[in-house]
């Protein structure tokens, strides 16, 4: 496999994409740490040996000895300085969320398509061995019908998170603890049970001073006919993650480790002991692939060896924003709403308050 060369662009969360490269040192060599702030990129530069910092993006998009830029800026940042990136004739990472609207989702897949390079949103979450076990599980047909889920995302934010200028702001973190913290829960639903088809939602400001909401409460009927229900605060005092999946011959029940609950250990039990025997035949035959950030740039590398899909693509980062979007309507319209949301929808340039 050659080696790709990457510049990582925003070094907060910015440095956990470098460790996991560092770990992947047959896929990925980090040549450039960039951050408008110097000591931010060095100290990331030092802290992994990486030889070069830069403060500029538009160093990066100039350097043809790089084939990916991995984005890792704030919210607001990502939808341009991705088009500016596949401009550049680079593949990029993005970090969550992609956009701010489903019309920049919209022109960032279109601008993916003109371009020979390729977009992978990041879902880390989706990578836990835990939920992908269950993935395995029904993708061998071991699981039967859906009938309900539910997903708690209860952390906690204290004011000093919200002290970062851009945080808790409709026009810079784009939206709350749905679009920041919850859309990892949210995709792992959608990982496993597809698209919505109605959503009803309650969102509040209950636990910090700023403009978006803290807490929501929502309730969807899936496409395939099944219920979930889906939460997330950040005034949970003790931090969990939990998921847990209901279906016809199985239920499935993630760990509570807030930030890792998608990893191992996931229960699965049977309705029935010979069920219960299926599941572990079934799991006897895991392929255990690397996990976490680590498994989705592992599968990145591949795909783009293999010139396959990507194991996140833009499309289904879209639907996270479909979602989203429908939340927002509903908890303003106090409605139920339908999805798919058209291009004429109310919301499609952007759920933010204008
Ligand atoms: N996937 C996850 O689990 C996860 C976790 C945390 C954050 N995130 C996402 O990552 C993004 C960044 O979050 P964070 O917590 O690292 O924020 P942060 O504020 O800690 O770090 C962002 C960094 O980007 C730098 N920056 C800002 N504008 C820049 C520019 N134009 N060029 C270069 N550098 C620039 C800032 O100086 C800062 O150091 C957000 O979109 C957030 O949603 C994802």
């Amino acid at each position: 496999m050659e080696k790709l060369n990457v510049g990582v662009v925003g070094a907060g969360i910015g440095k956990s994409h470098i460790e996991a490269m560092k770990n992947l040192p047959a896929q990925f060599d980090v040549r450039v740490v960039c951050d408008l702030d110097k000591a931010r990129a060095q100290s990331a530069a030092d802290e992994f040996q990486i030889a070069r910092i830069a403060t500029d993006i538009n160093e990066l998009y100039r350097d043809d000895e790089l084939d990916v830029l991995d984005i890792c800026t704030p919210s607001f940042l990502h939808y341009q300085q991705t088009l500016d990136a596949l401009a550049a004739n680079k593949h990029v990472i993005l970090e969550k969320p992609i956009a701010g609207s489903l019309k920049q989702a919209d022109e960032l897949i279109a601008a993916e398509r003109a371009s020979s390079k390729r977009v992978m949103p990041i879902f880390q979450y989706r990578f836990g061995r835990g939920l992908q076990k269950l993935k395995f599980l029904r993708e061998q047909n071991i699981a039967g019908r859906a009938y309900l889920a539910t997903s708690e995302t209860s952390w906690r934010r204290r004011p000093a998170y919200y002290a970062v200028p851009w945080r808790g702001k409709w026009q810079t973190e784009l939206g709350g603890a749905l679009v920041t913290l919850a859309i990892h829960a949210q995709d792992a639903v959608q990982f496993i049970l597809g698209e919505a088809k109605t959503i009803a939602a309650h969102t509040a400001t209950l636990v910090n001073p700023i403009e978006t909401e803290d807490s929501a409460a929502i309730s969807i009927q899936m496409q395939d006919g099944s219920l979930v229900s889906f939460s997330v605060t950040t005034g949970s005092s003790v931090e969990i993650s939990r998921q847990r999946f209901c279906f016809e011959h199985l239920v499935a029940e993630s760990n509570l480790l807030p930030y890792t609950f998608t990893d191992d250990e996931w229960t699965f039990h049977g309705d029935t002991p010979e069920i219960d025997a299926q599941i572990s035949e079934t799991l006897a035959q895991f392929p255990s692939l690397p996990q976490s950030r680590e498994g989705q740039f592992y599968r990145f590398a591949c795909a783009l060896q293999d010139n396959t899909e990507l194991p996140v693509t833009l499309a289904q980062a879209r639907s996270s924003l479909e979602w989203l979007t429908a939340i927002y309507f509903s908890a303003q319209t106090k409605t139920f709403v339908d999805l798919p949301i058209r291009n004429d929808h109310p919301m499609y340039q952007g759920w933010q308050p204008k």
